[in-house]
């Protein structure tokens, strides 16, 4: 297949919607409830959302995994209800957990990979010792699976989603699980991957700040929904001014908000519970003074606070305007994906 067929739009979906049944004890799961976005070609695109956001649902709708109970999906030009095998050809998915077989070893995993795209031995074996260079993976290339690091296997996922030079790479969290420093480095071949200008990488992630630092566009999702979708740029440049913060100690949630709703710099206040303490979190148009007057208006009410801060808009604060509370509070202490 020719590389220039590739439409400009690389995924397309519209008002996807995918209902899981429920059984006789629990209700339906409406896991997607009219997602819409589209993706150019050549681009890193991130899927953003708390865990049970319908990411992965959404990811397996457009790798022909799973079928939507209504709406449509378009990949690399093609429907997924009537040209699954075309889709599939032109596409690599990267699920979320490791698919590689532990009892083998990155080599074999590789041409394994191959010979099922239907490659030779000898054209799988040398595309697999490309692989294996291409992601620092040559030194491990004889020892199990079961046996590399956490990192490792994951850079060999990807590798194995790669084998048949697919136009379209789906990646569901990559990075979950994995220290800073592997990590890092799964950064750094996402960002050479993007660098292939003829590979549109979808990838699914519950942290911001990937999404942040390697998507050219971004979608957040929450309850089955596209919240806001565009740049990282033009979401923060969504939101007026700047973020004041106020870490608050075993706080009375209803007496705070009405300080900080009273404090004419401040506006969209919102108050958090976290454990036994929380945090105010608000806009701020003033900068002059405004770290001062909090602190006063709070000692004065006696309520007790720690740190109070200001900071430029993030993607937290992109998330916590649009979807009405934090993204920390929603993804739940454990950072554990579902
Ligand atoms: N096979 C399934 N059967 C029933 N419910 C499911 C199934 N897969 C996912 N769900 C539910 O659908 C919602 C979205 O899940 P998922 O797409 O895995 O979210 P994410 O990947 O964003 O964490 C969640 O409420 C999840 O529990
Ligand atoms: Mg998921």
């Amino acid at each position: 297949m020719s590389r220039t067929s590739m439409p400009s739009t690389a995924v397309e979906v519209s008002d996807l919607v995918k209902i899981y049944p429920g059984g006789r004890r629990e209700p339906d799961v409406r896991a997607l409830d009219g997602l819409t976005f589209g993706i150019a070609a050549g681009t890193v695109y991130g899927m953003l959302g708390p865990n049970g956001a319908g990411k992965s649902t959404t990811t397996k709708i457009c790798t022909t995994l799973s079928a939507a109970t209504s709406g449509t999906a378009r990949v690399a030009g093609f429907d997924v209800t009537t040209d699954a095998a075309a889709i599939r050809q032109r596409i690599g998915y990267v699920s979320q957990g490791s698919g590689a077989d532990p009892r083998q070893n990155p080599f074999e995993n590789l041409v394994m990979a191959g010979r099922l795209h239907g490659m030779t031995r000898h054209d799988a074996a040398d595309r697999a010792e490309r692989l294996l260079e291409q992601f620092q993976l040559t030194e491990a290339r004889n020892r199990k699976v079961a046996k590399l690091s956490g990192g490792m296997r994951r850079k060999l996922d990807v590798a194995v989603g790669l084998v048949h030079r697919p136009q379209v790479l789906f990646l569901d969290e990559p990075t979950t699980g994995l220290d800073p420093q592997a990590r890092a480095e799964m950064w750094s071949e996402i960002r050479r991957l993007a660098t292939e200008a003829a590979l549109t990488v979808v990838l699914t992630t519950h942290y911001l700040e990937e999404a942040d630092e390697l998507a050219d566009r971004l979608v957040i999702i929450d309850h089955g929904r596209a919240v806001i979708e565009g740049t990282p740029a033009q979401l923060k440049s969504t939101l007026d001014g700047d973020t004041l913060t106020v870490e608050l100690i075993e706080p009375d949630i209803a007496a705070v908000r009405a300080v900080g709703e009273a404090i004419p710099a401040l506006h969209d206040v919102i108050v958090e519970q976290d454990g036994p303490n929380g945090k105010l979190i608000a806009r701020t148009d003033d900068l002059s003074g405004v770290v001062g007057r909090v602190i006063g208006e709070f000692d004065a009410a006696a309520i007790a606070f720690g740190a109070v801060s200001v900071s430029r808009p993030s993607l937290d604060d992109v998330y916590l305007h649009y979807a009405g509370r934090s993204y920390r509070a929603d993804n739940g202490r454990t950072g554990v994906a579902a």
